[in-house]
């Protein structure tokens, strides 16, 4: 199979999903660009171009994000962008380092998934209709997953973990994804998160202990040595947990930037 057409959201995230696996297959070997499953976004700041490159990718694809992009540089970019009628959207980029994975070792140290929980990865062989659950149960919680190609670790090195309670629903996500080019300054972090857990168990360490398993498996598996994610501003919850794993606010955001036509809150994902 090759799960070409494994794509998730309503139609406008779905538009974005397929015009960024293709721009990708065009710009893979500039490590200026990073390609995560949902969009080809610019990794870093890169210097004058930066405005110019989003409102670029913006354009092309519907949105796109800049990841690491130092807050002294938030009102000059989100400026520059929505004199353009590009519309923008602002997360703290929290990163974690070698504290994160000591840290999520001793959530696994300390507590256990409730029993009736498994963990399952994503792979090439998991069925397509479970990856269609898991792509409903994290929309559900307002979160965007990625193309089937990369959930599968398919087209980058990642790791996309799913817990799954004894009926075979889906109970909660975490993910993390290698998605900078190895010449690129942050090429041995992850874009991780996907914290999800469905509404009816939440409270019970899941997306916690979720969370801790992928980064321990990051840096095991995958020679990961730090995580990176972006968080709204007003979402305390993701705040609080991700400080839990140490996985803290820095002096750079992830800057939104989306056609208003086809996002009218601004916004692909949470
Ligand atoms: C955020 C979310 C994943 C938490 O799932 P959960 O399994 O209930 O979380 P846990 O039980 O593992 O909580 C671990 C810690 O996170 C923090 N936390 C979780 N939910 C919280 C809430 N509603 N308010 C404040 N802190 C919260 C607490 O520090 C908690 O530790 P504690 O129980 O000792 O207080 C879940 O509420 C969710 O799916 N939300 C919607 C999706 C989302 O916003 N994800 C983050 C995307 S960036």
């Amino acid at each position: 199979m090759d799960f070409e057409d494994e794509y998730f959201g309503t139609a406008a995230q779905i538009t974005v999903s397929r015009r960024a696996r293709d721009l990708w297959k065009l710009v893979r070997n500039d490590p200026r660009f990073s390609y995560n499953g949902r969009i080809v976004a610019v990794a870093g700041d890169v210097g004058d171009e930066t405005a110019d490159k989003l409102a670029v990718l913006a354009r092309l694809q519907g949105s796109t994000t800049c990841h690491f992009l130092p807050k002294e540089k938030e009102e000059i970019v989100q400026r520059s962008v929505k004199k353009q009628g590009l519309a923008t959207n602002v997360w703290e980029f929290c990163k974690g380092g070698k504290l994160a994975y000591e840290m999520a070792q001793d959530v696994l140290t300390q507590y256990q998934l409730p029993s009736d929980l498994s963990v399952t990865t994503l792979c090439e062989s998991t069925d397509p209709s479970f990856v269609r659950d898991f792509a409903l149960m994290v929309g559900e919680c307002g979160v965007l997953v990625m193309a089937g190609r990369v959930m599968r670790g398919v087209d980058i090195p990642g790791i996309t973990l799913a817990a799954v309670d004894g009926s075979g629903k889906v109970i909660a996500s975490a993910w993390g994804y290698k998605c900078y080019h190895p010449q690129s300054p942050f090429s041995d972090h992850a874009f991780w998160g996907g914290l999800t857990c469905h509404v009816d168990r939440r409270g019970q360490k899941i997306a916690l202990i979720l969370g801790a398993l992928s980064i321990v498996q990051l840096w095991e598996k995958l020679d990961v040595r730090g995580v990176c994610t972006g968080i709204a501003r007003d979402n305390t919850a993701s705040f609080a947990l991700c400080e839990k794993l140490n996985v803290l606010k820095s002096d750079q955001i992830g800057l939104g930037v989306s056609d208003p036509k086809m996002f009218q809150g601004a916004t692909l994902t949470k």
